[in-house]
């Protein structure tokens, strides 16, 4: 058995969902589970946001549609949005179905649920281009795809305006209220729910607040807006991971650690060494200095992170022994502080986890009830 291990608190993700809730109490909550609840595990995080008794959402967002698919295999119940739309005919009719919403971000999106032959109408999000330029339909075809979609049967008529927020994480950027500026009158002149706000535009952007709101990152309790350290926003970590000290190596003046050689003892030093590394998820690009907890306490990084191991310059920690915990980060190192030592963003590293971890989920504290 593997003595590193994720542990996800899914209490903390239904917290941190009541806390997206009280930044906007007027809006929905779409919530964001795509790759793999951003290393939570998709169906764990879905389960628990569907029926934990401290909050739930109405409604999940996934980027493709065989996520949704594994969604409702595992008997997730609620609506799933597809956030990439639909990429072959036939997913229409299955949408319809099995009650996944498509986003319709281009003309030929538009078109292929148009020409579809269902026989159940499909719910749709049609997403427009305010700013992103990465998805999404120019504001300048909206008159005619939203007319389009009016006029047609096999389109279900409580379709959502959406679209996406390019520099909601900088808060001096005037692009934000641009595009909420420039999505608004479309909204009010097709008489349409709105959606716009990812977590960092709901923790900071009070006027994108609209009818859905659409968190990711601060569900899984980190900011994103990277604020580690001076953090008041009561978001709790969901993840933290876990290893332990596996051995330990007393080396002299002069003698280098791991491949390279990459860190070099300017004195006798304690190395410790942990059972994690890139094949983990661990990034391979932290520096010789990065955070890791051992026994609660900060010891740098020393040396290259190497395949399935770090090592960490124990020196000056009495009492270290094999054995001893090691949070590489989580409730009390955050993801983010590790990642800006790796020159990433703690995104990065939750949705690039590997599997080769095992997860283990602490249930939520509250009774589930039936989903509801
Ligand atoms: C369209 C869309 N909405 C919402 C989100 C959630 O963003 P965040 O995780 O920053 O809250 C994402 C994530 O990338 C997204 O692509």
């Amino acid at each position: 058995m593997r003595t590193t291990e994720a542990i996800v608190r899914l209490d903390a993700i239904a917290q941190n969902l009541a806390i997206a809730i009280r930044y906007a109490p007027g809006s929905k909550i779409l919530a964001v589970i795509k790759a793999n609840a951003y290393g939570h595990g998709m169906v764990e995080v879905a389960g628990t946001l569907q029926s934990c008794d401290v909050a739930r959402v109405p409604a999940f967002a996934v980027a493709f549609f065989d996520e949704a698919v594994q969604l409702r295999d595992a008997g997730i119940s609620r609506p799933i949005l597809v956030l990439q739309g639909s990429t072959a005919a036939a997913d229409v009719a299955e949408a319809a179905a099995k009650d996944f919403w498509l986003m319709l971000h281009d003309r030929q999106q538009v078109d292929r649920v148009l020409q579809s032959d269902t026989d159940l109408p499909v719910r749709v999000w049609i997403k427009a281009d305010t700013g992103m330029h990465r998805l999404g339909l120019d504001v300048t075809e909206l008159d005619s795809v939203f007319a389009a979609l009016s006029a047609a049967a096999n389109v279900q008529q409580d379709m959502v305006l959406c679209t996406h927020l390019a520099c909601a994480d900088d808060l001096e950027n005037p692009l934000t209220r641009q595009q909420v500026k420039q999505i608004r009158p479309y909204a009010a002149k097709y008489k349409l729910p709105l959606s716009i706000a990812n977590s960092a535009a709901i923790m900071s952007w009070p006027e994108s607040h609209a009818d859905w709101n659409r968190p990711g990152y601060m569900l899984y309790g980190n900011n994103p807006l990277g604020s580690f350290g001076s953090d008041h926003t009561g978001l709790i970590p969901a993840m933290t991971m876990t290893s332990s000290i596996m051995a330990m190596k007393e080396v002299m003046p002069g003698e280098g650690i791991g491949y390279g050689h990459g860190w070099v003892a300017k004195k006798q030093s304690n190395i410790g060494t942990i059972p994690i590394g890139y094949a983990d998820g661990y990034p391979r690009h932290a520096a010789s200095g990065t955070p890791v907890l051992v026994n609660g306490q900060r010891v740098p990084l020393a040396g290259r992170v190497s395949m399935d191991m770090i090592s960490v310059d124990l020196s000056g920690q009495k009492n270290v022994n094999i054995g001893d915990p090691v949070e590489l980060w989580g409730e009390h190192l955050s993801v983010d502080e590790v990642a800006a030592c790796a020159g990433t963003i703690g995104y990065e590293i939750l949705a690039g986890l590997t599997g080769h971890v095992p997860i283990a989920y602490l249930p939520c504290s509250k009774r589930p009830s039936s989903d509801g």
